[in-house]
């Protein structure tokens, strides 16, 4: 089994990890620092579920390999919030009953971040656009797109 050691921030933490050179950064996140919020859908790109930010951009987590993100910094969902409050975006979606089961609300929040920090104040195109690799099975997309409009309001940019 090959091995690469790696450092790497994720959430602001600073790791210096052995991984497997063909593990991913999904199966890193959940398998091995106990960071389940990143959800594990289809593992081929299709489904979004496993949207993290790499160096501000949103990717697909089960598309990138863990010794890829030697000297990076990555956030995921659990890096959302600052303490006990809540991103905007999490209120707003709380607020706008945009999570049904939860699956793709991970994925859905990281994609919305990353328009959000790059775009404030994003058209509603613009807003379907961002979410277009993230499928949801449940809501229609209405409400999450209703969500993240509403915290393009008060996001920070
Ligand atoms: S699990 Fe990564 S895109 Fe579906
Ligand atoms: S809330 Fe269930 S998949 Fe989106």
């Amino acid at each position: 089994m090959n091995t690469m050691k790696i450092g790497t921030t994720i959430n602001n933490r600073h790791y210096v990890l052995d991984t497997r050179t063909n593990q991913t950064l999904l199966d890193l996140l959940r398998d091995e620092l106990g960071l389940p919020g990143t959800k594990r859908g289809c593992e081929i790109g299709e489904c979004g579920a496993c949207t993290v930010i790499l160096n501000g951009q949103a990717v697909n987590a089960c598309l990138v390999l863990a010794p890829q993100i030697d000297g990076q910094e990555i956030l995921t969902v659990e890096g959302l919030a600052e303490g006990e409050t809540l991103h905007p975006l999490q209120e707003a979606f709380l607020d706008h009953d945009a999570v049904h089961c939860g699956f793709c609300t991970p994925g859905m929040l990281m994609s919305a971040k990353e328009l959000l920090d790059e775009k404030p104040h994003p058209t509603e195109e613009e807003i379907r656009l961002s979410i277009s690799g993230n499928l949801c099975r449940c809501t229609g997309y209405v409400q999450i797109v209703e969500a993240i409009d509403a915290a393009s309001a008060i996001a920070k940019t």
